[in-house]
């Protein structure tokens, strides 16, 4: 078993398993809130961990205000305690219909949504005023990820204003999302996250100039979280998710980023096909596959050792060693993208001084919970 990640009874671990330690995951938090400067200063996004007991910790660290991408990650953020809840994602269809759900069924939560285009918003605001609520609504802006949002400029302002008088709605600030800027080398990142800020910095100035009131800038993934952690403005709120666990695709991608993971994979091996084949049980559905073929994890023990096959339950690698291994052995694996990898698990064992304590559910991987 290797160190640093030590478990001293593997032997009730099923396998594939998705294992915490939960060590590691504190200190993953006590740094991220070093960085944003303090605890106040951050929004994590519950993505990646979906788990309550993880928000739980964050709550007793400190950390009030949360984010979300889908409406079950939102009640299992309220389920957890939260009252302070951002969902990032834009109301539309029957969404509008669960919202006021949610609203009913959470009146303690405050809530609030991303929206970019006036039809939703008018549902949403018809739906709140007939049962009598009201939620704030950040304006998504577009800079320069083409996934959502509007472009900083005349239309982001137009839509802020709707929010001024829309009945139910009240404007919440403004949604800053640049998972687009993945420069490895910090000055550069940061040089190309601030083109775009300027755009956003005139749109708060004229949004100011108005008299509107802007609560909140919610900005930023891991990369560039530490860029917006530096600027003076106090309406910031820095959104991280993938560091509280992290994996092998952030690591390798953001050098500047110490934030050991906290999550690895168990696995055992199932067959020895040929004498530099073995088979493990970490097949695609085990580990997310949205990274290329060959490159979706890393063997902790066995980084040389190639992946030559990916089927929904096996891992074939090749590699000269594996006449050191037979059915049975375990081996530790990190993925390169934990945040889809977690959906694939009903549960986490936890870790503490290298004894499983627990298993906490990952509730928020459904799509739905109660409302
Ligand atoms: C809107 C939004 N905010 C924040 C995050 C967190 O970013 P990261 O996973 O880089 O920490 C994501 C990640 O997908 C996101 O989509």
């Amino acid at each position: 078993m290797s160190q640093p990640y030590h478990i001293n009874d593997t032997s009730k671990i099923f396998s594939p398993a998705l294992v915490l330690f939960k060590d590691r995951l504190e200190a993953n938090l006590d740094h991220l809130i070093q960085v944003a400067g303090s605890a106040s200063r951050l929004r994590p996004h519950c993505k990646t961990h979906k788990i309550p007991q993880v928000t739980k910790i964050e709550l007793a660290k400190g950390i009030t205000k949360h984010k979300a991408a889908t409406l079950a990650e939102v009640e299992m953020l309220a389920q957890a305690g939260a009252t302070d809840i951002f969902l990032a994602y834009n109301l539309v269809g029957p969404n509008i219909g669960r919202t006021i759900a949610f609203l009913k069924k959470y009146p303690q939560v405050q809530f609030k949504a991303t929206g970019d285009h006036p039809k939703p918003l008018a549902e949403l605001s018809a739906a709140l005023t007939a049962a009598g609520l009201s939620m704030e609504i950040l304006v998504d802006i577009n800079v320069g990820m083409n996934r959502t949002g509007v472009e900083p400029g005349p239309a982001a302002l137009e839509l802020y204003e709707s929010l001024t008088r829309l009945p139910g709605i009240s404007p919440g600030g403004l949604h800053v999302y640049d998972g687009h800027q993945q420069a490895a080398d910090f000055a550069q990142r940061t040089a190309a996250i601030d083109v775009p800020w300027a755009k956003v910095m005139e749109l708060v100035e004229a949004i100011k100039a108005k008299g509107w009131p802007l609560p909140r800038i919610v900005c930023g993934g891991t990369g560039s979280f530490p860029v917006y952690a530096a600027k003076p403005n106090p309406e910031i709120e820095l959104s991280p998710g993938t560091l509280v666990f992290n994996d092998v695709g952030y690591t390798r991608m953001f050098p500047d980023l110490n934030f050991p993971p906290a999550t690895v994979l168990l696995t055992r091996v199932v067959s020895r096909p040929a004498p530099d084949r073995m088979t493990l049980d970490l097949g695609n559905k085990a580990v997310a596959s949205d990274q290329p073929f060959g490159k979706r994890l890393v063997m902790i023990d066995l980084p040389e050792a190639e992946q030559v096959g990916h089927n929904e339950e096996h891992l074939v690698l090749k590699t000269p060693l594996a006449a050191n291994y037979a059915p049975g052995d375990e081996l530790l694996a990190i993925p390169a993208h934990i945040c889809p990898t977690t959906a694939w698990y009903k549960s986490v064992y936890v870790i503490e001084n290298g004894d499983v304590v627990d298993q906490w559910d990952v509730v928020g991987r459904d799509r739905f919970l109660t409302i």
